[in-house]
């Protein structure tokens, strides 16, 4: 059995949710029929709609399912940057981050391409921050050309949360809309959609122990976007298709157990973590972990280290059977440096040199300890390949 330190690449089904979503799987009934066996599956999806919607602490009819985080991220950043330019063609600027997930600024380099947006990339300093004091002083000079702000709540490789509630406070005087990806933070941190004060916010179920192709995109009643699919009218007219009940149910059940483990799994999950920080830190003196000085997810280690590539530690623990990651899993086989460590100041070389490790539901003290044991085999044949790895 291999030792799974990825969970923010993807997690295990949950056994109670497989149960619900194989349960669910075996009702015929498409939810817009308006026979009784549809009406039985329309049941099943409102009430993981409903479910759901507590979970996020929304509005039910606030949550649009769809079919993962980067529906969700192309939703929420072309659906309003649509629906803006149509309100008022000025408004090209979309405000973001060059540390966002490819997911969110792969739509927006498209827009920028093939429908005349202009993105500007707030600074980000070496702790992964983002310059909000920048970000207040160009709105003051430039809210008039601003379509909306995309942001994520938790970036997926560093772990460094974002302050999300001044980014709303900001915009809110000039009633410029906020997308956050959410999809690394919810269901690992404490988050209320209605308080956050955001437009919309994207969530993936496989996250956070729910199945693979279910996530969702959550918009306020006050917000109009363009839909990206055009058919049925489903989800209130943004995302047409048939509504897929079983996912719907097993999503909402993953999150709804997730939330109520939340404030016991921060606490152990984030022992967990500093114990394999300080563990990492006692073996080796070339490392360094990413973002120390900012506020992290509690279930996350970064670490670079200096004088060998990434992918050779990645490949030598997993010959000891360890699974890390050097960065996003969405660009899995793409080589290269993590476009988040560049956008924090690391230089191509150094930002090559990175491992991320990632705990979950079903982490334990003995995977951490079996990592720290393969660490130092990884290591020495790793400096030694040097950082052609
Ligand atoms: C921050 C973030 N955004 C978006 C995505 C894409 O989500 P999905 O895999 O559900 O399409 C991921 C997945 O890695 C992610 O971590």
């Amino acid at each position: 059995m291999s030792v799974y330190l990825d969970y923010a690449a993807t997690t295990p089904l949950r056994k109670e949710v497989f149960d619900c979503y194989v349960e669910h799987l075996q009702t015929l009934g498409n939810p817009s029929s308006v026979h009784s066996s549809g009406q039985l599956v329309r049941r099943a999806l409102e009430e993981a709609r409903e479910s759901l919607a507590k979970s996020v602490d929304c509005n039910r009819s606030e949550v649009i399912f769809t079919s993962g985080g980067t529906e969700s991220d192309n939703l929420a950043i072309k659906g309003l940057f649509w629906q803006r330019v149509a309100e008022d063609a000025k408004r090209t600027v979309i405000i973001s981050a060059a540390t966002e997930h490819h997911a969110s600024i792969d739509p927006m380099e498209w827009l920028e391409k093939h429908d005349g947006a202009e993105i500007l990339w707030l600074p980000v300093d070496d702790q992964g921050a983002v310059d909000l004091l920048f970000l207040e002083q160009y709105l003051s000079a430039n809210h008039s050309k601003v379509a909306l702000i995309n942001l994520m709540w938790a970036n997926n490789e560093t772990g460094v949360i974002t302050d999300i509630e001044k980014v709303v406070t900001l915009a809110r005087p000039y009633e410029i809309p906020v997308h956050s990806d959410a999809i690394a933070a919810f269901g690992h941190i404490p988050i209320s959609f209605s308080e956050s004060g955001l437009a919309a916010m994207s969530i993936s179920a496989h996250k956070i122990g729910g199945p693979v192709g279910a996530g969702a995109l959550i918009v306020s009643r006050a917000t109009k976007l363009v839909s990206i699919i055009h058919g049925g009218g489903q989800e209130r007219g943004m995302r047409s298709g048939t509504m897929n009940a079983p996912v719907a149910k097993a999503f909402a059940l993953a999150a709804e157990l997730a939330i109520a483990e939340l404030s016991e799994e921060y606490s152990r999950l984030e022992a967990l973590r500093n114990k394999l920080v300080q563990g990492v830190k006692e073996i080796t003196p070339l490392a360094r972990l990413t973002a120390e000085l900012s506020p992290r997810m509690p279930h996350n280690a970064h670490f670079s280290f200096d004088g060998c590539s990434g992918d050779s530690l990645l490949f030598l623990l997993d010959q000891q059977g360890v699974c890390v990651s050097v960065g996003s899993a969405c660009q899995a086989g793409v080589n290269g440096p993590s476009h988040v460590l560049v956008a924090m100041g690391r230089t191509p070389s150094q930002a090559n040199g990175c491992i991320r490790m990632t705990l979950g539901k079903q982490s334990t003290e003995a995977d951490v300890d079996a990592f720290l044991h393969a660490l130092p085999k990884a290591l020495d044949g790793a400096l030694r390949a040097g950082m052609t790895g």
